[in-house]
């Protein structure tokens, strides 16, 4: 018998969000520069490989995966990959796995990704404005990810859109979003803006629109229900009681939601983060390489870095500079 993975905390860990490149068709301003260096393809793990490191999770215990980049659904062949883990899902190993996508491939995918045992999305978007949307995604183009995100819901998958909340940007768009959703029958999270990624060229701090404003606003419009429902993430959920609209929030600067945490986070370079506020990580490529045979060195890398998972983050506004801030980019650890 394997035991399950559980931390210094008490904490089971039964989530594992899995970066599967650090590539995308974006260039959001808060996650990306706009001429970012990616990783050479030979640092990245294979296909197999990824299909390796999560079926040995698996096997200790993880019961739910989330695939995240980058943008995952830019990675080459990447439905081999889906395809793989839909055996886990049959065997009743895997209770759910999910996707979290720019929704720029999503017209090309949505089937497909249904046809393997997907059942939920989430969809970032922060703005139905077209010229907006161009601005803050660089790159991206509205009517493409609108497209996609009808082809996910005609695919039968369930859509949950993530709005990074940003002063000025997005605020005079909250109703209108939020609406959007009740209509499309989606749920929406709001995000706080994280300090990540190279501050210099984006004034982060500026752009934080704090969710205990952004909430207060809504509820002068609509009544909110607190909902207990929890995901071991940063999430708070609620209810809006004349639609029955569900609206998340997380709030990763503003709350501590580290004691329930139940995740950890594997790059697509086969580094194990333990914490997404914390640079501590294990390599776990080199034990996956070191056995081509035998997944046990690996089992063995996993336990002593779950062993190290921290108590909590170190993210703090409160201060004129943001301390805490990371060196390394969201696309690298997969949000
Ligand atoms: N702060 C908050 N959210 C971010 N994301 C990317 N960078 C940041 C940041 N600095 C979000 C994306 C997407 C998810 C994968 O992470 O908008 O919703
Ligand atoms: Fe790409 Fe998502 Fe980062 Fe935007 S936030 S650049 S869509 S990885």
């Amino acid at each position: 018998m394997t035991a399950p993975l559980v931390d210094p905390f008490a904490r089971a860990i039964t989530y594992l969000r899995v970066s599967v490149t650090d590539r995308c068709d974006f260039r959001c301003v808060y996650c990306m520069s706009e001429n970012m260096t990616f990783l050479p393809k030979r640092e990245l793990l294979t296909l197999e490989e990824l299909d390796r490191m999560c079926t040995t999770f698996i096997g200790l215990g993880v019961k739910k995966l989330r695939i995240t980049g980058g943008e995952p659904l830019v990675r080459r062949d990447i439905l081999t990959f889906f395809r793989a883990m839909t055996r886990h899902l049959d065997s009743g190993a895997l209770s759910e796995l999910t996707v979290t996508t720019n929704g720029s491939q999503l017209e090309k995918y949505a089937a497909d990704l249904a046809a393997c045992g997907v059942r939920r999305i989430n969809v970032s978007l922060d703005t139905l404005d077209e010229t907006k949307f161009a601005t803050i995604t660089r790159w991206g183009r509205l009517p493409q990810v609108l497209r996609g995100i009808d082809a996910a819901q005609a695919a039968g998958l369930r859509v949950k859109i993530n709005t990074v909340a940003l002063k000025g940007f997005n605020e005079d768009e909250l109703f209108t979003l939020t609406d959007w959703c009740a209509r499309r029958d989606m749920d929406l999270t709001f995000i706080e803006v994280m300090p990540m990624g190279d501050l210099g060229n984006e004034d982060r701090v500026g752009q934080y629109w704090s969710l205990k404003d952004l909430r207060a606003r809504l509820s002068e419009r609509v009544t909110l229900t607190d909902l207990d429902e929890r995901s071991g993430g940063p999430a708070r959920y609620v209810r809006v009681v004349e639609t029955g609209q569900k609206i998340g929030f997380i709030t990763p600067l503003t709350h501590n939601f580290c004691e329930s945490c139940n995740r950890v986070r594997l790059t697509c370079t086969g580094e194990l983060y333990m914490c997404l506020g914390q640079e501590d990580m294990a390599d776990l490529r080199k034990p996956l390489r070191a056995d081509l045979t035998s997944n046990a060195p690996l089992e063995a890398a996993i336990r002593t870095a779950i062993s190290h998972k921290p108590k909590g983050h170190d993210f703090d506004y409160s201060r004129a500079r943001p301390d805490g801030q990371m060196t390394r980019h969201m696309s690298h650890t997969g949000g």
